[in-house]
């Protein structure tokens, strides 16, 4: 019942980041049984639990105390809903970029804009993932967690999951007791593309032909083309997707900035409020490309911090300091990082 658990456990190679890290305690869970064997193991020792699942947004500390949990859980289930739209139960150790693929070669569209995105299931819910006009949000039934203040399942509905831009419960104290053991998505049976953004829409050469000639399956190859362009493989350079949320902002303060600033870049939202565009920010605080020993900002785009090989979570955190400072003192915005703290 109770999986193996290693001491001194490397998770370099369990981030994207790859980022050097020892676990003080480490294990895999496959189901909600193994999950609970481990939090009770650590809570009768009184070590912090602390989860894992694709590592595709974490920053692992050096040293990581208390026993790490690579969540396994898999599953994939279909089942049609009364009015034809397909509902997928997924467990939160599936690669979401898996589902993505099935989806659509089953021919469900919904979920092709979020093409080519690392992580599990599990960290995409947490994390909200979206891209090129959708959130991970909008395709969601529900959410089975597991909660540890009564040792039981539950299934929070998407209200209860408090989601927003890159924020759910689960990166707040109030989710703190949650852990995500799947999910269950809703694709549209009658499907629209969602189009509008420049780069893809570029890519799908708009301008030559008509909306209704695109399918699912074209957007997410247009997807992976522009995204394998645009950001770095963490293959080849460790990174984390984009570092920075884009900041959102009030349409008084976005004002007094574009006086100055005329060139900024942003996006109107609704309610008189702004998003800047931080890769914009950082840019022009002069931090593209810039590099710290063995972190930096990635030369083609200033949103990702990188890991040029060897670097800790603190160097991380030290640099992504040194730019939000820098990014405060230019501009008056604050960043916040996007990645979770192991
Ligand atoms: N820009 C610069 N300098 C750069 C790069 C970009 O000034 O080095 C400016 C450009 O003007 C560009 C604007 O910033 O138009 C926005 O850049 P981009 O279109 O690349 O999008 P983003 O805001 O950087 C967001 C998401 C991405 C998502 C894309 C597409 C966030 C934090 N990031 O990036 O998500 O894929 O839009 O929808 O919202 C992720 O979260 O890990 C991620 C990759």
């Amino acid at each position: 019942m109770l999986p193996q658990i290693t001491e001194h456990q490397s998770l370099d190679a369990m981030t994207t980041f790859g980022l050097h890290s020892t676990a003080d305690y480490f294990a895999h869970a496959k189901s909600a049984e193994e999950l609970d064997a481990l939090i009770v193991w650590a809570d009768e020792r009184g070590l912090p639990v602390k989860f894992l699942g694709g590592g595709a947004n974490t920053i692992a500390k050096s040293r990581v105390e208390g026993l790490v949990i690579r969540v396994e859980i898999k599953g994939f289930s279909t089942e049609e809903a009364p009015n034809g739209d397909l509902l997928v139960k997924v467990g939160a150790g599936e690669v979401f970029d898996d589902i993505v693929r099935r989806t659509v070669a089953e021919g469900f569209g919904g979920l092709e804009n979020l093409a080519a995105i690392p992580g599990t299931v599990g960290g995409a819910v947490v994390q909200n993932i979206g891209a090129y006009g959708v959130e991970l949000a909008e395709r969601l039934v529900s959410v089975t967690v597991w909660d540890r203040t009564v040792k039981a399942e539950r299934v929070l509905s998407v209200p209860e999951c408090d989601f927003a831009y890159r924020h759910s419960i689960f990166k707040t104290p109030a989710g703190q007791n949650l852990v995500i053991l799947g999910a269950t998505l809703r694709l549209p049976k009658v499907w629209t593309p969602i189009l509008g953004y420049r780069d893809l829409d570029a890519e799908l050469k708009l301008e030559d032909r008509s909306v209704e000639m695109i399918t699912a399956a074209e957007i997410e190859a247009a997807v992976r083309a522009v995204r394998g362009r645009k950001l770095p493989d963490p293959h080849v350079i460790g990174n984390a997707g984009s570092f920075f949320t884009n900041p959102i902002v009030t349409k008084v303060f976005w004002h007094e900035l574009l006086t100055t600033h005329p060139n900024l870049v942003y996006y109107k939202l609704g309610g008189g409020r702004m998003k800047l565009a931080a890769a914009w920010l950082i840019e022009a605080a002069g931090f593209k490309g810039a590099k710290r020993g063995a972190v930096g900002v990635y030369e083609n785009h200033a949103l990702i911090v990188v890991n040029h090989g060897g670097a800790t979570g603190e160097e991380i955190i030290a640099f992504s300091d040194e730019i939000i400072a820098k990014v405060k003192k230019d501009f008056g915005v604050t960043l916040e990082r996007e990645p979770v703290i192991l």
